[in-house]
């Protein structure tokens, strides 16, 4: 008879346990795979243009165009067929636009607006995204109002709140405030609710690091050129962590339905620790300085840049994230449809 006891591999150990076993065939390996990737994971980021048929390459972001209106149309349409649920608009603004005191933010007729609008009218089921920051629309490239070098808190919120409300009327579904303002998810929540605006999703740009890694965005929206000095008073030091968790409290507790880590991959452990403290669901942004590395190493032949892509987003779902902003968007949604 055989006794429980010596049977050695209950007791672990090589070679009765072979970890290998279960990765012995692709059937092997899908049956317990525990995190997976698809197209409802996904936000594409679009940057929008002036003008009709226009296209635009940004040099920094290969295979990234700012478009028309027109074209903008064409590309949500898009992405809805590939199963991508919601767009992330940002805009090119005309130089002659960008003003100190971002006006151009509170027109009903700026890019973005009109770009919502036609999405909207073109019967489209795809969420809207829009950004709450003035960097698109001030002539010094920050996302808030300037004084004497100081980055004004209070005005700028308030500058904020009519530039949501703004985006509101012209039909956006999510507004995604990525400023790093003190206090701003609780003003616009507050003014949202008292215009009557009770189901506008706030997606909470919660935990933002003032990063390098955003160089080839501010090319894309045109203020690399105009920004002077750097967003660190009011994006997070990369050092901390702690910090991140106050941030996203503050956060959720002011009316935030969704927050984000960005950036993306240098963050992991931050998008982990929000994800696992707060369970509320938590975004990730792979943002423009990520994919201009994956793109430039992938052209060089350094990289096999799909699988590199594939790898590093669904690295995003091991770590907790409901969802990714990346410019990978549509091409991951046809690779993971011809599947
Ligand atoms: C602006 C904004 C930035 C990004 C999204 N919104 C840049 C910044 O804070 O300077 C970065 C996105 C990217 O790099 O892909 N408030």
């Amino acid at each position: 008879m055989t006794e429980i006891s010596d049977l050695s591999g209950a007791r672990g150990g090589y070679p009765h346990i072979r970890p290998r076993r279960n990765r012995r065939a692709a059937w092997a390996r899908a049956l317990v795979s525990e995190n997976t990737l698809s197209a409802s994971d996904l936000i594409w980021p679009l940057f929008v243009l002036e003008g009709s048929g226009q296209r635009e390459a940004i040099p920094s972001m290969p295979g990234v165009e700012r478009l028309s209106i027109d074209l903008i149309v064409e590309a949500a349409r898009e992405a809805a067929a590939l199963g991508i649920l919601a767009v992330a608009l940002f805009p090119y603004t005309d130089p002659k636009l960008r003003t100190d005191d971002a006006r151009e933010a509170f027109n009903p007729d700026n890019l973005v607006c009109r770009a919502t609008r036609a999405i909207k009218a073109a019967g489209i089921d795809l969420g809207v995204i829009l950004d709450v920051a003035l960097d698109p629309y001030t002539s010094h490239g920050h996302d808030g109002l300037v004084h004497d070098g100081v980055i004004l808190n209070d005005e700028t919120v308030a500058a904020l709140v009519k530039q949501s409300l703004n985006q509101v009327a012209a039909g956006c579904d999510v507004l995604a405030p990525s400023d790093m303002m003190d206090g701003r998810i609780g003003a616009i929540r507050v003014a949202l609710e008292a215009a009557g605006h009770h189901d506008t999703q706030i997606m909470s740009y919660a935990a933002k690091y003032a990063s390098a890694f955003y160089g080839p965005f501010r090319d894309a929206v045109g203020s690399s050129s105009t920004l002077k000095g750097d967003k660190r008073t009011y994006q997070m030091d990369p050092a901390n962590t702690d910090e991140a968790l106050r941030e996203v409290a503050l956060d959720i507790a002011e009316g935030a339905d969704l927050v984000m880590v960005k950036p993306g991959m240098p963050y992991l452990d931050i998008v982990r620790r929000v994800s696992e403290t707060f369970k509320v669901p938590t975004f990730a942004y792979q943002v423009s300085g990520e994919y201009a590395m994956l793109m430039a190493a992938a052209e060089r032949g350094w990289l096999d840049g799909d699988k590199a892509m594939m790898e590093s987003l669904l690295a995003f779902k091991r770590a907790g994230a409901s969802g990714i902003l990346t410019y990978f968007a549509p091409r991951v949604a046809r690779m993971l449809s011809s599947r």
